[in-house]
């Protein structure tokens, strides 16, 4: 059943980039959904909602432009003491190893993917 909708969406994407020509093609039919991968690896410990918490990490709204670790979550010290105030670059790289831009950070996912990392910066971005 899943192969026969991946085939069907390869042949819908073939009929669309034909009729509407390169554009479509720069569109990258495979390029990582930032509000996916939220919902899929960070919506379990985060909010993306301003009048929701999650208990288990920081609301995220907002967080482009604020100082790292200044929510009223109950952060690690560390995180706090960071002198980081995010921007996407500065959040891709958290993602890439948080532990790793700040030892003592109490996240411990990380997100491999290069790609991945920048859709989810993107997307954070977009959370006012
Ligand atoms: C298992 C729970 C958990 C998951 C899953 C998780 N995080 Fe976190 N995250 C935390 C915790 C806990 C903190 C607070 C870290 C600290 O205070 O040192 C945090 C902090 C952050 C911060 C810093 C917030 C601030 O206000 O300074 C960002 C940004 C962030 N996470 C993004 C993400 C993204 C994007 C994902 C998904 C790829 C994700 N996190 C997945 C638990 C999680």
């Amino acid at each position: 059943m899943s192969h026969l909708k991946l085939a069907l969406c390869g042949a819908l994407a073939a009929a669309a980039a034909a009729v509407a020509g390169p554009l479509v093609a720069v569109a990258a039919p495979n390029a990582p959904d930032g509000e996916v991968l939220f919902r899929q690896r960070c919506a379990m410990c985060h909010s993306n909602v301003a009048t929701k918490q999650v208990p288990l990490g920081p609301n995220l709204v907002g967080v482009v432009g604020r100082k790292a670790g200044s929510t009223p979550f109950k952060h690690s010290p560390a995180l706090t003491a960071s002198g980081i105030t995010w921007d996407t670059a500065k959040l891709e790289q958290y993602l890439a190893g948080p532990t790793k831009l700040v030892p003592g950070s109490k996240m411990v996912v990380s997100v491999p993917d290069a790609a991945q990392r920048a859709a989810l910066a993107r997307y954070l971005a977009t959370l006012r």
